[in-house]
């Protein structure tokens, strides 16, 4: 791969899958925290290349995956032929065939607008359904947000190359989310994870170039790899051990219900 999965709003499915599968293999928790049913109808949000869908399905579920990216739903639809995957976003998802659980890993930092999002989860639930989510907390990636910040003014790029694409919130604050649509908050915390990049002394650039994108756009190769080179230097003493890359990830972990008169 030219080392670039995203692309715009356009994801290189395949190298997400090779190098940044730690982002849906580190699923244990929230997967378990799941604890999917046979028989029931489960809603995969953000599903990606599937390989969670296949987990959820593999019990017995019926599961249904969706994700906004066109290359990530073609993918998993070739691995995963059995699995029903659709092309959608979660802002204007709507079913005529509610769900007993909705289940998200590693995408809402990606969608924010929260109240829409958590409207439209609850819509696509049935009475008494749960939501059980993972996602970037506040203060994900915070060291490595303000390297960024510092390499962007270092190479003189405009400013809205800093502008901050993701929605990382606190637990208080999700939880209020949950509470004003109408779920009963089973469980919200928060925990650090730090977690390893892939491809060694690479792994840093590889994951700028992928889900850092934004701070890239609009520069020439020469500012993307003094900006890259900018970011490894200020985070190597702290991030970079024993020749890996360990991002510092923070979670926010998701259980909630929705009343059973709902
Ligand atoms: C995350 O999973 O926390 C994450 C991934 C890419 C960009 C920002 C956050």
């Amino acid at each position: 791969m030219k080392q670039l999965a995203r692309q715009g709003d356009r994801w290189d499915a395949a190298a997400y899958d090779g190098r940044h599968g730690f982002v849906w293999r580190l699923a244990d928790d929230i997967l378990n925290m799941l604890d999917p049913r046979p028989g029931e109808r489960v809603l995969d949000v953000g599903s990606g290349t599937g390989h969670l869908t296949a987990r959820i399905a593999n019990v017995g579920a019926s599961v249904v995956g969706i994700d906004s990216s066109p290359e990530m739903i073609e993918r998993a639809q070739a691995i995963y032929p059995e699995i029903d995957f659709r092309c959608a976003d979660i802002r204007s998802f709507v079913t005529s065939q509610p769900f007993d659980a909705v289940f998200s890993n590693a995408t809402l930092h990606w969608v924010g607008e929260p109240k829409l999002t958590t409207f439209r989860i609850r819509e696509a639930l049935s009475p008494g359904g749960r939501l059980v989510a993972e996602f970037g907390a506040k203060g994900n990636i915070r060291s490595i947000m303000s390297a960024a910040m510092e390499a962007l003014n270092a190479i003189g790029a405009p400013p809205h190359n800093g502008r901050n694409p993701w929605y990382f919130p606190g637990a208080d604050e999700f939880s209020a989310v949950l509470s004003e649509t109408g779920f009963s908050v089973d469980q919200v915390r928060t925990t650090d994870r730090p977690t390893e990049l892939e491809d060694g002394e690479s792994g840093m650039g590889n994951w700028l170039r992928v889900f850092g994108r934004h701070y890239l756009e609009g520069l020439s190769p020469e500012q993307i790899t003094k900006f890259i080179r900018f970011v490894e230097d200020s985070l190597r003493p702290t991030l970079f051990e024993q020749g890996r890359w360990i991002a510092d990830y923070r979670r926010i972990l998701v259980s909630a219900t929705l009343p059973a008169n709902s």
